[in-house]
């Protein structure tokens, strides 16, 4: 189920990431600093795709193949990347913030049901982690484009987007804690971070707690 679920969550990244990739401009002597940023922020969600691809090998599922979603749901990731910056910079923030939680959730569960496969367990862990580096800067990344309009505007989606994200797949709530999800999406800390994590990934210097 937990494989399954990884399946249907690594799955819907790739039918977004693959979305925005198709309306990214390639890169010239003129692109923006920012729009680079952007464009390895994007490949670094493509590296990802090997990642899952790596953990589901780990269980001898070599052949998945990436299906596309229905036809209202890939519709709608086709539609988002083509909505102004302003407007999707709060639900693009939400979304990584989406992922990082669902990683920390998955991280949670690891010892419970892989108990009696300790090497995968560990594999799984060491791959999953990778994956969280990135995605805690790019939650980092992305909140320096949220103005406090837009900061106020992301903290009032978690909750629909999450819920709404999660009733699309029925294997969360059989293995996560979906309230605590919610709950754990509205009070993101990077406080809650573990040190070795931090020092791997990109915290935005205004969200740095001087000690
Ligand atoms: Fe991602
Ligand atoms: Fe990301």
């Amino acid at each position: 189920m937990l494989l399954t679920f990884l399946y249907k969550f690594a799955r819907h990244e790739y039918v977004g990431i693959s979305a925005a990739w198709d309306r990214t401009e390639p890169l010239t002597e003129s692109t923006s600093l920012v729009a680079k940023i952007g464009l390895y922020h994007l490949c670094e969600e493509f590296g990802h795709m090997r990642l899952f691809q790596e953990i589901l090998r780990t269980f001898h599922l070599d052949p998945v193949e990436w299906v596309p979603l229905g036809k209202w749901m890939s519709r709608m990731y086709r539609l988002f990347p083509m909505f102004p910056e302003a407007m999707l910079a709060p639900p693009a923030f939400v979304s990584e913030l989406m992922g990082l939680t669902v990683y920390q959730h998955i991280d949670g569960v690891l010892d419970d049901i892989l108990a009696d496969e300790p090497e995968a367990r560990e594999r799984v862990r060491a791959l999953l982690r990778e994956v969280m580096t990135d995605e805690l800067a790019h939650v980092g990344q992305r909140r320096n484009f949220l103005g406090p309009l837009g900061l106020r505007a992301a903290h009032l989606m978690v909750e629909s987007m999450y819920r709404a994200f999660f009733r699309d797949i029925p294997e969360t709530r059989l293995l996560f804690n979906v309230e605590q999800m919610v709950r754990d999406g509205k009070a993101f800390d990077y406080g809650t971070i573990a040190p070795e994590m931090l020092e791997k990934s990109w915290v935005p210097s205004y969200c740095k707690v001087s000690s």
